[in-house]
């Protein structure tokens, strides 16, 4: 069935509408609870980006608050909810494979209950496969509305059929919703959602709808929160964290916003993402500059080192704009580490381009870098551009660029062996509780001996070793 709308009650009372469906919900769980002697579990994978991560942490805070407890085990859960990417092709594979194996569970647990949420569910040709093929899902909704999670799982309990209930853009941000922090020390923060670029491959914007920045003052107020709550370390989220505040009533400029949260006592370290660098101004990098809590460590997706490329991405800079923006950036923080995304096998691309993109690489020598093999999304410019690049090429080429980019990557991870560096501790390793792992200001990644009463404290580290993607350090 179709979930028609909630009447557009102001974000206030939509909470405290979607808490009664909470505690509606948690009764009829401890009524099962009574009665069976068990408690009812979640399983929640997110899959994607930063974004999807952290509307997880809202989907399994609304779930705790009903009374469900998490299990890591698929094959165990009474509720199972998968908040699905679209960004590339096998991101949606992986969601069909799941699906398929979701269709023998549900057979051998029928009261089990499948909710599938996220980017993909945006697309009316995934929706349409849903109704036809998946027909054991249970609930469907996108990324407007995942604050509605508790009066959907009423609805569908009351209706037994499947329900699908798709916005097509934002509507007033739900403020306060429960979450579930994954780590204690560490939060993620969304400062602005959706986003206005139409780079010509992405199809996040019409997944994600127009962008739209949150009001500093319930940022701010979040944030403080967070820090009595023993937050260290916050990354403030955006698809281009750079035009935020723009389009408020009252406009502030990211640099500003970047200040004030930089005055909010006890908290430690500050992280944004993504930047993109047609947005990326002196003002900011004068403030990541002056701000103490800023990590000097800065996310600048690049894409294609041909300016060629860049335009027909619609990415509005050039390589040598994007040069002399690291080279700014560099000289205000000679200390600051700079990673980035690359994609390989934009239609059109000739190896000179490709080469381009190798220079970018060589020149500014990045700490990491995710690097993609470019995906064709159905309703993007760039799905029917021509000379679309034969696979066998996009592969080789990918190959040769791993091959320049891990040896900058291990060097530059290098400059930090014999430094003491400052910590922040997250958590034992999973494979020996006497090993902790945490993160330099650069955001590398040190392994090192220690007990599990060191978490959430930033602690100096001497770093010892180099394995590339990680390190090894000893405490001081
Ligand atoms: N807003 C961010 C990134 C969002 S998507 C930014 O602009 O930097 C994360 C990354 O996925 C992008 O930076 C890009 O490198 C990659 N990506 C997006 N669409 C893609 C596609 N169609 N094929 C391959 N990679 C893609
Ligand atoms: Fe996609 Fe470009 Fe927006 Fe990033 S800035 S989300 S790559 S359209
Ligand atoms: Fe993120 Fe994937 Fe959506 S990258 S914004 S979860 S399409």
């Amino acid at each position: 069935m179709e979930q028609k709308r909630t009447t557009a009650l102001p974000p206030e009372a939509e909470l405290e509408r979607q808490m009664e469906f909470i505690q509606q919900i948690r009764k009829e769980n401890e009524a099962y609870t009574a009665k069976t002697g068990r408690q009812k579990k979640f399983y929640s994978l997110a899959m994607g980006c930063q974004m999807n991560a952290h509307d997880s942490e809202k989907l399994e805070g609304m779930l705790d608050e009903m009374g469900y407890v998490r299990t890591d085990e698929e094959t165990d859960a009474d509720f199972i909810i998968y908040n699905t990417c679209c960004v590339r092709e096998n991101a949606e594979l992986k969601v069909y494979g799941k699906l398929g194996w979701l269709k023998h569970y549900k057979k051998e647990n029928p009261d089990a209950v499948v909710a599938l949420c996220g980017c993909m569910m945006q697309q009316d040709s995934v929706l349409q496969t849903i109704r036809q093929k998946y027909r054991h899902v249970d609930l469907v909704f996108g990324t407007f509305n995942l604050y509605k999670l508790p009066e959907l799982m009423k609805t569908r309990e009351e209706s037994k059929s499947t329900v699908f209930d798709i916005w097509q853009e934002h509507q007033e941000v739900v403020e306060d919703l429960p979450s579930i922090r994954h780590f204690p020390y560490k939060a993620s923060v969304n400062i602005m959602f959706g986003c206005n670029n139409f780079c010509s491959y992405c199809i996040v914007p019409y997944v994600r709808g127009r962008e739209r920045s949150r009001n500093p003052e319930d940022i701010l107020e979040e944030i403080k929160k967070l820090v009595a709550d023993g937050v260290k370390e916050v990354m403030l989220l955006g698809q281009n964290v750079n035009s935020y505040g723009k389009t408020l009533e009252n406009p502030i400029t990211f640099a500003q916003f970047l200040r004030q949260v930089n005055e909010i006592e006890g908290l430690e370290r500050i992280r944004f993402m993504t930047s993109h660098p047609k947005d990326m101004s002196d003002e900011l990098i004068a403030a990541m500059k002056d701000c103490d809590k800023v990590c000097k460590n800065l996310h600048l997706p690049f894409q294609s080192g041909s300016s060629e490329i860049l335009k027909k991405m619609n990415r509005h800079y050039t390589k040598e704009g994007y040069l002399e923006l690291v080279r700014k950036v560099k000289e205000a923080m000679p200390d600051i580490t700079l990673s980035t995304d690359i994609i390989v096998g934009f239609p059109g691309e000739t190896e000179e381009d490709f080469l381009e993109t190798l220079d970018v690489i060589r020149q500014v020598r990045y700490c990491t870098a995710f690097t993609f093999i470019y995906s064709k999304r159905t309703g993007t410019p760039a799905a029917t551009m021509e000379n679309q690049v034969p696979e066998d090429v996009v592969k080789e080429r990918f190959g040769r660029m791993l091959d320049v980019l891990n040896p900058i990557v291990h060097e530059v991870t290098q400059e930090q062996v014999g430094k003491v560096l400052p910590v922040l501790v997250e958590e034992c390793s999973k494979q020996d509780a006497g090993i902790l792992t945490g993160r330099t200001e650069q955001n590398t990644l040190v392994h090192f001996a220690g007990d599990a009463t060191l978490i959430g404290q930033i602690v100096p580290v001497k770093i010892t070793e180099n394995k590339t993607f990680y390190v090894i350090g000893e405490r001081m």
